[in-house]
């Protein structure tokens, strides 16, 4: 049976779908994985298009609504991970996904409002007793931001990733390939943040 990731966060942009394609390619070779796509802006989709003959084979899927549950069963039978992109509402869809996951992966931009639009997702998370972890998107390397925004996050002790993610064009470029940034660009700083990302996600779900 697989591990389900759920990349979710009610606000648009916050790059959901940039991480749904690291994460799962950053898993492969050795690993089975799926990608599921249940947002209809198809942007993973197009993503996965784009992905070389050449590169490593992941299983990419797309449904919506009742079939969600049932693509997810589906999925989970044949491969070791599933990780899923969601779209920026909370709709009955985004609900199934979330209640189907073993980890929420909720991305946040370093701003308050962001910061604030994570919380609506937390609770979701909370009423299907899932378990959550935010992680900081876009990063500044240094200064105040970074620290009024870390300590927002932190308050109450929500659960904060210790990795964060920078704003790096490295992610778009690998993008338009369908690759992910460990494939595109193995020795970037963006590489080594996915890689403290994924390697800190698979320690949490043990
Ligand atoms: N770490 C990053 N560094 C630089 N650009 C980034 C980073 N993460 C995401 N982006 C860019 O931000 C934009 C939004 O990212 P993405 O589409 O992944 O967000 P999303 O949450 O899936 O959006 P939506 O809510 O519309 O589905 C894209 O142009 C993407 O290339
Ligand atoms: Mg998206």
């Amino acid at each position: 049976m697989a591990i389900v990731i759920t990349v979710a966060q009610q606000k648009g942009g916050t790059g959901k779908t940039t991480l749904a394609a690291n994460l799962g390619a950053a898993l492969l070779p050795s690993r089975k994985v799926a990608l599921l796509d249940i947002d209809p802006q198809h942007t993973l989709a197009r993503w996965h298009e784009l992905r070389p003959k050449t590169a490593s084979k992941l299983t990419f899927s797309e449904v919506s609504g009742w079939r969600v549950s049932r693509e997810l069963d589906r999925l989970k039978a044949h491969h070791d991970f599933v990780v899923i992109d969601s779209p920026p509402q909370v709709d009955s869809d985004a609900r199934l996904a979330i209640r189907g996951a073993d980890l929420v992966l909720i991305p946040v931009q370093p701003s308050p409002p962001d910061a604030w639009a994570a919380e609506g997702t937390l609770q979701l998370v909370a009423a299907e007793k899932r378990k959550a972890a935010m992680v900081l998107n876009r990063m500044p390397s240094s200064g105040k931001l970074r620290e009024t925004v870390t300590a927002l996050l932190q308050r109450g002790g929500k659960p904060l990733l210790t990795a964060t993610i920078g704003n790096r064009t490295g992610f778009a470029t690998a993008f338009a390939r369908g690759l992910a940034v460990s494939e595109a660009a193995p020795r970037s700083i963006a590489a080594n943040e996915l890689g403290a990302l994924l390697s800190e996600l698979l320690e949490m779900l043990g």
